[in-house]
């Protein structure tokens, strides 16, 4: 039977190394974590949080899922924004895309996978709201990155849609939402350009926070 011990060896070896670099580093951690980033990925093996940003465990809160979607009836997604948020108090929400993206990939085609279609069904919501602009680019490769970094955007939008943000910001807490697109063609992390901090950026069909009393 083939077994996993090779992790454990792996495992041992890195914490004999971070022990050997600062010596209190695992009982600081075992005490608080105070991250100053929320980091909304995808499950992609190819695309870990903390390798990506250079950032140590306790640096970075962390929620992956397919195609890194914000549902807004995920509770699970909703739970770790809001622990996130008011609980650890992070500043920075980082919505994170990447190309060649197998979720939106599989959101583009007319193949029956089961039950990841009813996950898919909210990719591809928004092809039909971007129908227009991604089927007018031809070169497939080329219309799937734009749809993967349309998707960021509207995520970053579902994020300050929540009633978890739109509160924070309501009681005048910093916390800025950012989109950002990661290549796996070369490492590089880059901003999409969609940082919102107030609810006076989103749509006000969405507002829940008046923010001109
Ligand atoms: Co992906």
């Amino acid at each position: 039977m083939d077994t996993i011990h090779h992790l454990f060896n792996n495992n041992r070896a890195w914490a004999q190394a971070m022990i050997n670099k600062d010596p209190e580093y695992f009982h600081r951690l075992a005490a608080q974590q105070a991250p100053d980033y929320l980091w909304i990925g995808c499950s992609d093996s190819r695309v870990p949080a903390n390798q990506v940003i250079g950032l140590d465990p306790g640096e970075v809160f962390v929620h992956r899922n397919i195609a890194n979607l914000v549902v807004h009836t995920d509770l699970n997604c909703l739970s770790v924004l809001q622990y996130a948020v008011e609980v650890l108090g992070v500043e920075h929400i980082i919505v994170c895309g990447h190309d060649h993206c197998g979720g939106c990939h599989a959101a583009m085609d007319t193949v029956d996978r089961g039950l990841i279609d009813n996950w898919l069904r909210h990719l591809r919501d928004i092809y039909l709201k971007h129908r227009d602009h991604l089927d007018a680019i031809t070169a497939l490769e080329e219309r799937l990155t734009r749809f993967c970094q349309l998707n960021v955007i509207e995520q970053v939008y579902n994020v300050c849609h929540t009633t978890i943000v739109q509160r924070a910001w309501g009681r005048g807490q910093n916390l800025l939402v950012h989109g950002v697109f990661y290549s796996l063609d070369d490492g590089l992390l880059r901003d999409l350009a969609v940082s919102i901090d107030s609810a006076d950026a989103i749509s006000k069909v969405h507002r829940l926070v008046d923010t001109h009393r």
